[in-house]
């Protein structure tokens, strides 16, 4: 008998049609955004980067997504033990696992006394929060809090204030209007690597009887001595209540992270929606976390050259007009105004070999797009040099001059952020001064 090839075989798939509801929003994604805001180029349709081009797009901070060591501890782990248990981490309470030791394992490291391993840090945000908030509940947001911990709030059906970037006094100003809630900020902003005033933040919580919750998830690994994060490294630790992570960042893995007391650690595993309905960590999974906290705990050159790279390429961009005042850790954006600046910005930068990360509504607010360089401590002083002579060369092409954040930059307005992340909207947000 002869058999088909896959090539030969009819064709027989059929999507189910669209209803017209359905169609209204595919639509509104690929007229007003494909072809009238973006102008047919899609945003995300660059170049594709060849191995002589620069790729700041990982947040493999330490540059460890290849560390020997780490990738022979998950294949290990996998031959002796394969998949492990498909089930959720709830199933996990009950006696020792190497899944256990390794949550206690990197809660002492950030000096917290118990923790959860999620299956992402979106998961431990949007977990975190529906078990902590409710209806009553008011949660004080940063305007720049990422998106899953905007999500949480909205899961947990609770009430979103927003208090703007950085700005404490503006979030005692909210406390002492709506009443004692929940604090949530980032420790290092994702969009444009600004760093939370944490004792300003914690002070004001603390003060106003609030809980804190700080997402380490640009820290972790990459602040303090060991890379505790900076929590921890304050000396805050016993202030804040938790401390959620992406390991998915310095960790080069796929996995969140929440500390927490021994006491909520159970609370959480059979309450949070994330632990009890998504399947856990595999074993080689967290094989290969536990071989990463290592080298994260005894190599502080790869933090202190990483921090190096970020001041050189911060000062250098500084010099030339770019507009990087915002942060001062290892994620550096350049902002270029609305979507078709970052689309010509983009062009540019990758037709000279520099590929960073475009973002754009959602992930910031529709007029104050950002292109991201992710840093890592990989980055050769070679390549330092080529981006700021790439950056260098591209100011008249992309009018640098013309940014609104060059033009705030030569105002010396303040920069300041004050309004909600386009992912606030989804929530009921109260921003009100
Ligand atoms: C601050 C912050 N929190 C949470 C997350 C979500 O992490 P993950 O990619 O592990 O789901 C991210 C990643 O985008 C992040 O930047």
């Amino acid at each position: 008998m002869q058999t088909r090839s896959a090539e030969q075989t009819p064709c027989t798939v059929m999507n189910a049609p669209e209803p017209q509801w359905l169609a209204r929003r595919l639509n509104h994604y690929y007229r007003d955004r494909v072809r009238d805001t973006w102008g047919g180029v899609h945003i995300l349709r660059g170049r594709i980067p060849q191995s002589s081009d620069i790729c700041l797009m990982s947040n493999d901070y330490l540059a460890l997504s290849k560390e020997p060591s780490i990738l022979e501890a998950q294949a290990r782990t996998l031959m002796e033990q394969g998949m492990g248990m498909l089930m959720s981490g709830s199933f996990l309470l009950n006696g020792s696992s190497p899944h256990r030791d390794f949550e206690m394992r990197l809660a002492r490291f950030m000096h917290a006394e118990d923790g959860v391993l999620c299956q992402s840090g979106y998961a431990a945000n949007t977990g975190l929060l529906q078990c902590i908030a409710d209806e009553q509940t008011p949660v004080y947001l940063d305007v720049l809090a990422h998106m899953s911990l905007w999500q949480g709030v909205r899961s947990a059906g609770a009430k979103a204030i927003s208090f703007y970037h950085n700005d404490a006094d503006h979030l005692q100003r909210q406390v002492l209007k709506y009443g004692p809630g929940v604090i949530v900020v980032d420790s290092v902003y994702s969009t444009n690597g600004s760093v939370c005033p944490l004792r300003d933040i914690v002070a004001v919580g603390s003060a106003l009887g609030c809980i804190l919750v700080v997402d380490e998830s640009h820290s972790l690994g990459t602040h303090g001595e060991q890379g505790e994060g900076l929590v921890a490294s304050l000396g805050l630790a016993d202030k804040v209540h938790f401390r959620t992570a992406s390991l998915a960042k310095a960790f080069a893995g796929r996995a969140g992270f929440i500390t927490c007391s021994a006491r909520f650690m159970e609370y959480f595993k059979c309450e949070s929606h994330p632990a009890i309905f998504s399947s856990t960590l595999l074993p080689h999974e967290i094989a290969g976390l536990d071989a990463t906290l290592s080298i994260i705990q005894k190599d502080a050159w790869r933090r202190e050259r990483l921090h190096a790279c970020s001041n050189y390429l911060r000062v250098h961009l500084n010099e030339l007009g770019y507009n990087v005042q915002a942060g001062n850790a290892q994620i550096i954006s350049l902002e270029p105004g609305p979507e078709p600046k970052l689309i010509q910005l983009r062009d540019a930068l990758e037709a000279g070999g520099v590929f960073g990360a475009p973002f754009f509504p959602p992930a910031t607010s529709k007029n104050r797009t950002l292109m991201r360089f992710s840093l890592n401590c990989g980055l050769s002083d070679g390549e330092l040099k080529r981006i700021i002579e790439v950056c260098d060369s591209i100011r008249d092409e992309v009018k640098l001059n013309e940014w609104p954040s060059t033009r705030r930059r030569r105002s010396d307005a303040v920069d300041a952020i004050h309004s909600p992340h386009p992912a606030a909207e989804a929530c009921k947000v109260t921003a009100a001064g």
